[in-house]
């Protein structure tokens, strides 16, 4: 069983097939790249397996447990994050609050949700729900710290008085605190200059050398072809390719789709 089965997925948008048909399985530990022209339906996809949006056909398991029908925060409860192609911060909260929330999602979706249980934790006193506190601030400053200096610096500071480059680290800072399962990255070094790019790439070699799962969008086929252990290539909604990243880039379907839609990937 793999960690993640998407099953015949599809998205129909008012006539518009935006996902058409799609099964991928993902590995625990594996690190999966989906690659494909503009509009192919990758967000799409990262949409219905974190629930952000609801397939109109098809099934996804996580873990062996299906999980349409649940709320966003539920999908992050099971051990899902992802992060956003156009980058989501609280921009009036400091990054050490942005990234506490990814920290209490996990906190609260854990809890069951039972009453009595709920109203003992109301009870317990002040100095455990403090010591908790301290904890997750703890957690959620080591996470911080390995983006080197680039946000420690700035723990403080409003995420909106942050670079881009910085939005950018704080909303996955974020999603490493729910402690993930699987981590979905949605072209994480868009609008990311080449040191930047280099410096994510190195990132997130790390978290993929310390086990994580990780699924990635990305245009810059030199970071998916230094990353990917397997590429997914989508087209029009459909998996028009999938293999070692080496074999696909060679694959004649893949550069017909890419040529063919002239689109704005780096050459590399
Ligand atoms: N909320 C939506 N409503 C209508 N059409 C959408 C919506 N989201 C995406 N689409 C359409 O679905 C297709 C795939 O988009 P998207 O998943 O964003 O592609 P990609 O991430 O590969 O660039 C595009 O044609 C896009 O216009
Ligand atoms: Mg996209």
């Amino acid at each position: 069983m793999a960690l993640l089965e998407v099953r015949d997925l599809s998205r129909n948008f008012d006539g518009v097939l935006a996902v058409d048909g799609i099964s991928l399985d993902v590995n625990a530990g594996e690190f999966v790249s989906i690659i494909g022209p503009n509009g192919a339906g990758k967000t799409t996809l990262f949409n219905l397996i974190t629930g952000t949006d609801q397939p109109t056909h098809g099934s996804i398991t996580f873990e062996g447990q299906p999980l349409l029908g649940l709320r966003p925060d539920q999908f992050a409860g099971r051990g899902i994050a992802r992060t956003f192609q156009h980058g989501r911060v609280f921009g009036n909260l400091s990054v050490l609050d942005n990234v506490l929330v990814g920290a209490h999602t996990r906190r609260k979706a854990s809890r069951p949700r039972n009453l009595v249980v709920e109203l003992l934790g109301a009870l317990v006193p002040l100095s455990g729900a403090k010591a908790e506190e301290r904890q997750l601030r703890q957690e959620a400053e080591v996470i911080i710290a390995q983006f080197g200096e680039r946000l420690t610096p700035r723990l403080h500071n409003a995420a909106s008085s942050l670079s881009y480059a910085n939005r950018r680290r704080v909303e996955i800072a974020r999603a490493l605190a729910l402690k993930p399962r699987l981590l979905l990255l949605d072209e994480p070094t868009a609008g990311m200059n080449l040191t930047e790019t280099a410096e994510m790439l190195d990132f997130i070699r790390e978290l993929k050398t310390g086990g994580m799962t990780i699924v990635l969008i990305e245009h810059k086929l030199s970071l998916v072809m230094a990353l990917s252990d397997r590429v997914v290539v989508m087209d029009n909604g459909h998996k028009i390719a999938e293999g070692e990243p080496e074999a696909v880039r060679s694959d004649p379907r893949v550069i017909e789709a890419y040529l063919g839609h002239k689109h704005n990937a780096e050459k590399n």
